[in-house]
């Protein structure tokens, strides 16, 4: 089998159970699912379908049954954790954005951004820097020292997005990020996911019901009684920076 490149993401035959006995769910029944570094695939499904079960498994939230999932060449998994310290594979290398940005509300917006990379030992000053850096990516630094709840709902979804970056990890995911935002923004939200993982060879996988973004998608996996089903979606037409390509 050919190595994931580095940064990627393979998940092979997962399966999750919750509970036991009489009471056990199973919601992930057979998962397959690869994704490139620098690439954005989209995971839809109805509800109860497993998406979340599945985002939780990868971000080592919960723990998969069996089956196996690779991160670049690492087995992060396989039939048991392969990792020692779960905390810090979250921490450094996978990146999450949530529906609702969870912004701490006593922190000012650069803040938010430079708590990780100041976790992962980086000094207050260069977090800080990396944060304004990647608050002037996303174009929200001019509301860099504001309060978190002084901003727009798109604003504030901009910030997570920062912050799910700032530890530039290989892998981000984001389950149903665009959910409370109008079409134009959700579009922008998408365009930025994009230009991350081009410029930075991440590997985002984005869990939506949202027919706005879905046209988005150059790759799309339906979930579907626990068990995935890949499509080719239309892509957003970007160069290799993640640009607009003129159509
Ligand atoms: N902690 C849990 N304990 C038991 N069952 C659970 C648990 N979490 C999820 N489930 C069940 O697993 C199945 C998949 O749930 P999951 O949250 O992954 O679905 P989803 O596709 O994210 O749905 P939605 O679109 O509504 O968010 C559902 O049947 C759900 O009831
Ligand atoms: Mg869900």
């Amino acid at each position: 089998m050919n190595d994931t490149p580095l940064g990627g993401i393979r998940i092979e035959g997962l399966r999750k159970v919750y509970g036991h006995g009489d009471t056990a769910v199973e919601a992930l029944r057979h998962v397959n699912m690869q994704v490139a570094p620098g690439e954005v695939v989209g995971l839809v499904g109805p509800s109860g379908s497993g998406k979340s079960t599945l985002l939780k498994c990868l971000g080592a939230i919960i723990e998969p049954t069996s089956g196996r999932m690779t991160l670049g060449n690492e087995v992060i998994y396989d039939n048991g954790w392969k990792v020692k310290d779960l905390r810090a594979l979250r921490r450094d290398r996978i990146g999450f954005v949530f529906q609702a940005p969870y912004l701490i509300p006593f922190l000012d917006v650069t803040d938010n951004v430079a708590l990780l990379p100041m976790l992962a030992g980086l000094s207050n000053a260069n977090a800080r820097k990396r944060a304004l850096e990647l608050l002037t990516a996303l174009d929200v630094q001019h509301r860099a020292s504001a309060e978190t709840s002084q901003l727009s709902g798109g604003e504030q979804q901009r910030v997570s997005i920062a912050r799910a970056l700032a530890n530039k990890p290989p892998v981000i995911l984001a389950d149903e990020p665009t959910a409370p935002l109008d079409s134009e923004r959700a579009l922008g939200v998408m365009r930025i996911l994009n230009q991350m993982a081009r410029r930075a060879h991440t590997a985002i996988i984005v869990v939506t019901h949202d027919e706005k973004i879905i046209p988005t998608f150059k790759r799309i996996y339906h979930i579907r009684d626990g068990q995935t089903v890949e499509e080719a979606g239309e892509g957003l037409a970007l160069d290799d920076h993640g640009n607009d390509t003129p159509s």
